[in-house]
């Protein structure tokens, strides 16, 4: 895969007789960073969900290389598909064993070089065993952001060329906010990235944003998109 990505005319609602997203169009070519914003319950996880097939649409097309995602194989589909959502799930296992997670013929050095660029290997050279720290259920022996840095790593370790990132709103430490800025920035280098935005650094730098407005209750979220031509310039193309 390379990554253009097109959603056309899509709609769907989890439930047939209530629409969520009305009519949704956007693309993406490959290595773009499409940001999404909007308020909450507006429909922007929605969109990452059908992108996985969790769900299937009612009507438009939603395709990746010009291929209908209905035609792939479901755990083709997600192969291709990296993500870091804030609920990720770690088990118990070691560090190592929860970074190559992401992609299970790593070698030991791969997982150490994803850990780096996710800036997640110093704080692993900090626990008591390194890498082979083991961790509790749900990764209980680590704080918030120490997750959120394994979850990158895990995301990284994966050659997917599509990535999908729930930007975390929770308040971690501006260090670790730092790091795990970071640490996203490089896993975006050369992927195309749908974000779901809470930072403005993360809404500045992307190529397209799209804005998910709620409209009636019953006819779902309409959006607007708008194409960042650099120096603080945003055209809208579509409302
Ligand atoms: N599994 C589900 N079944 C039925 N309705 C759902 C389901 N998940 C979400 N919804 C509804 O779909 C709408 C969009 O939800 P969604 O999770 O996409 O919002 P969001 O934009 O991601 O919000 P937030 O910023 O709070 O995460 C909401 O009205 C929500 O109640
Ligand atoms: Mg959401």
């Amino acid at each position: 895969m390379k990554g253009h990505v097109a959603l056309e005319h899509v709609y769907f609602g989890y439930n047939p007789d209530k629409v969520i997203l009305k009519d949704i169009s956007l693309y993406a070519k490959p290595g773009q960073k499409i940001a999404f914003v909007g308020s909450t319950g507006a429909g922007k996880t929605t969109i990452t969900n059908l992108l996985n097939r969790f769900y299937d649409i009612q009507s438009g097309v939603i395709t990746i290389d010009g291929v209908d995602i209905r035609r792939m194989k479901r755990d083709e589909l997600r192969r291709n598909i990296a993500m870091v959502l804030q609920d990720t799930h770690l088990f118990t296992g070691t560090v190592m064993e929860n970074i190559r997670y992401g992609r299970l013929d790593a070698t030991d050095q791969e997982v150490i070089q994803a850990a780096k660029t996710a800036s997640a290997h110093s704080f692993i050279m900090r626990l008591p065993q390194g890498y082979d720290t083991m961790l509790g259920g749900d990764g209980a022996n680590l704080s918030q952001g120490q997750r959120q840095l394994l979850n990158i790593a895990r995301a990284a370790i994966s050659k997917a060329p599509l990535l999908i990132l729930d930007e975390a709103t929770s308040s971690v430490d501006t260090r670790t906010e730092k790091h795990i800025e970071h640490g996203m920035d490089r896993l975006m280098a050369d992927r195309t990235t749908f974000v779901i935005a809470h930072r403005l650094s993360t809404v500045r730098n992307a190529n397209a944003i799209m804005v998910l407005e709620q409209g009636r209750s019953s006819s779902g979220a309409a959006m607007r998109t708008f194409w960042n031509k650099g120096e603080g310039t945003m055209n809208c193309i579509r409302v």
